[in-house]
């Protein structure tokens, strides 16, 4: 018989906390009249100043944490990455560099450290995060590993009005707050939360233009939950207007719409994660464990056509690793050093097995008023957009 493995508890700070903000989700509905979206909750649970999941004081990242993201596996990634970026900034003669959504700062720190070896730095390194929190943790991180290039990151509270330059934003439209619908004979509801006998509680409402417009393309049968995330295609879009020059670089586990919205996937990819725990309940205490839907790659490219993004390329990680060089820079990192290099290996197998995060994840790139002599590094021996 299969056992629930026991979830270890949150300390009493923790817990504390979680209740402060189920509190204030119950003021939330209760404010607006009985029935919140699902998005909106999921805003609270995540970005709630001070108490949300980013922006309360979960460790989140790595072993300690909840997951681990690319960069916090091997500076191997960022050093890819750079690749991409060196490349736009001299197809450019120059810029900034913006990343969204920095996390623990390792993957600014990866790709400055690149920047450099390739004698490509940007005059400045951008960061954006809806997460204040963070901010001291990244200048810490960028400190202890890039001390010398710490001085060209500055943090931003909004969107620049433009930016020459290449953005990249590592497993951030995952986490933008996603909409929840279901099908039924009836026609398409939008799934929100009510307060019911003192608890978080499923309720359904008819959904909304936008939701409705969105779910009509996508042709789904009755019977079917899912997610669809008209703010990470706002986000999509919020790029092209920052973008006077430059290309953006996109990369998250997520699929086609075809694949996505497969039959089969008819409960949707909606997941949160605690402790290294996939947690199937998105109330299961809110603010200490994250909560995240895979990208729906067509929907993005979408937006990113739309609003005047020329798509540069989309593949999967292990097709952009490889073309990026990994296998030369793990060459690179010395097997005489076991120490060194046989961790290494394996995270470079993590990153790129398709069974681990090479296929699931995908790299997207868009470029506008660029003009590049070549394919960008990352898409130059694979193409996978006929998929989108
Ligand atoms: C899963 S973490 C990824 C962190 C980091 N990029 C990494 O790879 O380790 C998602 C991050 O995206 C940020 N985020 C979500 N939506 C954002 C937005 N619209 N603008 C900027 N940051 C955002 C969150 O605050 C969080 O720091």
């Amino acid at each position: 018989m299969m056992q629930t493995p026991q979830l270890p508890a949150p300390t009493p700070e923790a817990l504390a906390a979680s209740n402060v903000l189920l509190e204030r989700i119950r003021s939330a509905i209760e404010a607006a009249g009985g029935w919140l979206p699902f998005s909106d909750y999921m805003r609270m649970a995540l970005y709630e100043p001070g108490l949300g999941y980013y922006s309360g004081g979960a460790t989140k990242f790595g072993e300690a944490g909840d997951f681990v993201t690319a960069p916090e596996l091997s500076p191997l990634f960022g050093a890819c990455i750079a690749e991409t970026a060196a490349a736009v900034l001299q197809a450019l003669k120059g810029g900034d560099v913006l990343e969204f959504g920095a996390g623990t700062g390792v993957l600014a720190a990866q790709i400055l450290a690149g920047l450099e070896r390739l004698d490509g730095l940007p005059d400045h390194y951008y960061i954006v995060d809806l997460s204040a929190e963070l901010k001291q943790r990244q200048l810490q991180t960028l400190q202890a590993r890039v001390p010398h290039l710490a001085d060209r990151v500055v943090w931003l509270n909004e969107l620049p009005d433009h930016l020459h330059g290449f953005i990249v934003a590592n497993e951030v439209l995952d986490a933008i707050p996603c909409s929840l619908i279901h099908t039924s004979d009836a026609g398409v509801s939008e799934r929100g939360v009510s307060w019911q006998a003192g608890q978080l509680a499923w309720a359904d409402r008819p959904a909304g233009i936008a939701l409705q417009e969105a779910v009509d393309e996508l042709g789904l049968p009755p019977g079917y939950t899912t997610e669809v995330s008209l703010e990470a295609r706002g986000f999509t879009a919020s790029l092209a207007t920052v973008l006077e020059a430059g290309a953006a670089l996109l990369i998250d586990y997520g699929f086609p719409a075809r694949e996505y919205y497969h039959p089969e996937r008819h409960m949707g990819t909606l997941i949160g994660h605690y402790r290294h725990h996939s947690i199937h309940d998105p109330f299961f205490l809110p603010g200490l464990t994250d909560l995240t839907c895979h990208v729906d790659f067509s929907a993005i490219f979408e937006a990113g056509s739309d609003t005047g993004l020329m798509l540069e390329g989309y593949v999967n990680q292990a097709q952009y690793l490889l073309d990026t060089g990994i296998l030369a820079k793990l060459e690179g990192l010395g097997a005489d050093n076991a120490k060194l290099y046989l961790p290494a290996v394996g995270a470079v197998q993590k990153l790129t097995s398709p069974a681990e995060m090479g296929e699931l994840f995908k790299v997207m790139a868009f470029s506008k008023n660029l003009a590049l002599p070549a394919l960008l590094p990352g898409f130059r021996q694979a193409d996978e957009s006929y998929r989108l």
